[in-house]
């Protein structure tokens, strides 16, 4: 099933990226007096990219957590299964997409995702 007629998506497959990310924008807010979340969609026309952008003012990572963000069994919580990155990652590279990652310890996290346009060539 096409979530987008412009992109070519499996809808139950990017449900489980989408999910994977905000569980970990809101355990990351957790103990945030003021959480705030913010979720965008651009149309980068000069990339043919569409871009989706998750920014949380959660508590952050560090240079080392954010090198092994998609490592297997990476996780910074004492109950976690450090496994949601490495599913993310692996449904978007099905999708021909690219997730960019930056994030300052204390200040918050943004994840950035870009889909090939699918009427963009290459
Ligand atoms: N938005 C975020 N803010 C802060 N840390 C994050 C965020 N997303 C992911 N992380 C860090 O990356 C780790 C791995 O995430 P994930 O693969 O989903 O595993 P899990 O959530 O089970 O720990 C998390 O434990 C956390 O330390
Ligand atoms: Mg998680």
């Amino acid at each position: 099933m096409n979530a987008d007629p412009h992109l070519d998506l499996d809808a139950k497959h990017l449900s489980i990226v989408f999910l994977n990310i905000l569980t970990n924008a809101v355990e990351a807010m957790e103990t945030v007096e003021e959480p705030v979340l913010c979720i965008s969609v651009n149309e980068i026309k000069e990339k043919g990219e569409i871009q989706l952008c998750f920014e949380d003012n959660g508590i952050g990572m560090s240079a080392e957590q954010l090198e092994n963000l998609f490592e297997h069994f990476s996780t910074g919580k004492s109950t976690g299964l450090g496994l949601g990155m490495t599913t993310t990652q692996n449904v978007l590279r099905d999708h021909g997409a690219r997730i960019l990652v930056d994030s300052k310890l204390g200040e918050g996290s943004r994840f950035q995702i870009f889909f090939k346009h699918k009427r963009s060539k290459g």
